[in-house]
């Protein structure tokens, strides 16, 4: 692959980057070294060796946005535990919640009637009258497959090329040179994943329009591409600069107190950044304003 920075440089950097990381986490390697006796790979879950660093690192503590490390180095954390602190970690209304609650026994296989208090909240707060609970958004996407096949009576769905959807089995199906197939990590898979499973690139338009021409797809799997800086750090407002071949990018700043008119008297209400940047040759002045319109109007008016 050609890139500007010579590939001597990058070993260069790797290799300082990497020593520098085991000097600086010598806990961590001793916790890593310890855990292999009882873990495959030294970690309770395969895939947390999966970054390119020598040995995990092993966390302490998680607080908001701040992680730190068994060697007490701390860090921002960007991903947000992948998702699941994504408004901080350890929330302390979730934390009380948890203290609480967890006293009344961790699992009875039957609902409690909180259960009554928080369908009715989440029916408030998101407008939509019927819930269901997974544990995790591996089964949730696995059920949402199933009731899409089931509500269109239709067996296929599709993919994005290396997308990411938790531990759905079908949905590791990758193009190779043009050319569907499993995934080669998926060991053990005895079924023909590609039967059911339609891969297309990213933004392809007219594979697309391809794929869904026949009528036999019941989903589409999307991600779309979030990132957290506004959350994490706190910047007011950004000016986004379109990144081809993205079409459009959309940056938000933190949420803070502000001064707003209500009812002509002024109070103190919630102001935050928003900047959309797009590519005038995809999309037009009027529905880009007509999304952000739309975009204030959601945010002032969550159940809108
Ligand atoms: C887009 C996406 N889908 C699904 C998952 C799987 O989540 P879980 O580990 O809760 O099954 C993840 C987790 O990273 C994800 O990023």
């Amino acid at each position: 692959m050609k890139t500007a920075i010579s590939e001597a440089s990058i070993k260069a950097m790797l290799t300082r980057e990497k020593a520098l990381f085991i000097q600086r986490n010598p806990k961590s390697k001793g916790h890593s070294e310890n855990a292999a006796r009882n873990w495959l790979r030294g970690v309770p879950m395969h895939w947390m060796v999966d970054w390119g660093t020598p040995f995990p690192l092993f966390i302490e503590r998680a607080q908001g946005v701040d992680l730190v490390d068994a060697d007490g180095n701390s860090y921002i954390d960007f991903c947000l535990g992948d998702t699941g602190a994504m408004f901080g970690h350890s929330p302390k209304p979730v934390v009380d919640t948890l203290l609480r609650e967890g006293a009344h026994g961790f699992t009875t296989i039957r609902p409690s009637a909180s259960a009554v208090k928080v369908g009715q909240l989440l029916e408030d707060r998101f407008k939509l009258p019927a819930w269901q609970i997974t544990a995790t958004a591996s089964d949730a996407n696995r059920a949402v497959l199933r009731w899409c096949r089931a509500i269109t009576g239709r067996k296929k769905i599709l993919v994005f090329n290396h997308c990411y959807h938790g531990a759905v089995d079908e949905t590791y199906v990758n193009l190779d040179h043009g050319k569907p197939e499993a995934d080669r990590a998926l060991i053990g898979e005895p079924n023909d994943l590609t039967q059911f499973t339609k891969v297309i690139e990213f933004n392809d338009i007219p594979a697309l329009e391809a794929a869904l021409a026949p009528g036999d797809v019941a989903c589409v799997l999307a991600e779309p591409i979030m990132t957290n800086v506004g959350m994490v750090r706190g910047t007011l407002w950004q000016t986004p600069l379109v990144n081809l071949p993205q079409c459009a990018i959309l940056a938000l700043g933190r949420a803070r107190d502000c001064p707003v008119v209500r009812g002509g008297q002024l109070a103190v209400g919630k102001c935050m950044g928003a900047s959309l940047s797009f590519d005038h040759r995809i999309v037009n002045g009027f529905p880009a304003s007509r999304f952000m319109e739309f975009l204030a109007e959601s945010f002032n008016n969550p159940a809108f």
